[in-house]
């Protein structure tokens, strides 16, 4: 039995992914804030699908709780096969309107704990010669769109370099580019969804299927549906300054995040 390790694993996208685990047979570390919550989750898979689930309560805005993460992902005689680097969140406002330290914190939480995270079990795995890593990052990653974006662009950008440099290790590295999902993300974040319109919305359930599937085929990024490669697609194309209009007046509270 494989045991996969999932950060933000009590909402959404996180959930999602401890859900579809847990059915596939994986034994789970499950990992966020709330002990309560996770204590729960873990006995509802362990009952529903037999498996093993662990909780680790940590916060990962926190050096105590990122290495509390990272102390588990090396551990060698209890070996963890796939990391989904997940938890994360959205600051409500547009630049100089976030205080400094929410910026920071979504830097912590975003960047710094998922490099970590990341090299713990990457140091584990090229030692075993398998393993695989998800960081989920977001479609804001090809964005300009203030510190949430740029964060996720980090995480694009530092996955594929990492992938191609542990290519033929036996370690798979992909960064999930999600669209609009629903989960507690944007209500968490005060931020009003009624305006984005019904089709940009993604299931997690299903984004977390296409996601695994891709993993699988060795994609080092993912961005898991039609209506999305589409839109990335046009991105591409788009004149960078056209681009930067585009987004900064799309209001931030709207966004694709
Ligand atoms: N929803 C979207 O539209 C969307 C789109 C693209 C990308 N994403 C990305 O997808 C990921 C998951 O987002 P989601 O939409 O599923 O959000 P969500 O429903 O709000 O869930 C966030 C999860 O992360 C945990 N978490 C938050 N801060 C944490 C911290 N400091 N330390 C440890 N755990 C923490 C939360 O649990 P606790 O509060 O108990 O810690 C929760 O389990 C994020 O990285 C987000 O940026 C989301």
């Amino acid at each position: 039995m494989t045991t996969a390790l999932i950060t933000g694993s009590t909402a959404g996208i996180g959930a999602a992914f401890a859900r579809r685990l847990a059915a596939d047979g994986h034994n789970l570390v499950l990992v966020a804030r709330d002990t309560k919550r996770l204590g729960e989750q873990a006995t509802e898979l362990h009952d529903r699908h037999g498996i093993e689930a662990e909780v680790l309560t940590a916060d990962l805005a926190t050096d105590d709780g990122i290495e509390a993460v990272a102390a588990r992902l090396s551990d060698r005689r209890n070996a963890v096969d796939l990391l989904i680097n997940n938890a994360g969140f959205g600051n409500k406002g547009r630049y100089l309107d976030v205080p400094m330290a929410d910026e920071l914190t979504m830097l912590k939480v975003h960047c710094e704990a998922v490099l970590r995270l990341t090299s713990a079990a990457t140091g584990a795995m090229r030692d075993r010669g398998r393993g695989g890593v998800v960081n989920v990052a977001s479609v804001a990653a090809f964005l300009p769109r203030g510190t949430y974006g740029a964060s996720k662009a980090w995480v694009v950008q530092f996955t594929q370099g990492a992938a191609k440099d542990l290519a033929g290790s036996g370690v798979r590295l992909m960064a999930l580019c999600p669209g609009f999902v629903r989960t507690e993300f944007h209500e968490r974040a005060g931020m009003g969804t009624d305006n984005i319109p019904d089709w940009m919305w993604l299931d997690a359930d299903k984004l977390v299927a296409a996601a695994l599937s891709d993993l699988a085929r060795g994609k080092s990024l993912s961005v898991p549906d039609p209506r999305y490669k589409v839109l990335m697609g046009l991105v591409k194309v788009t004149p960078r300054g056209l681009l930067g209009g585009i987004s900064t007046r799309t209001g931030r509270k709207y966004g694709p995040q």
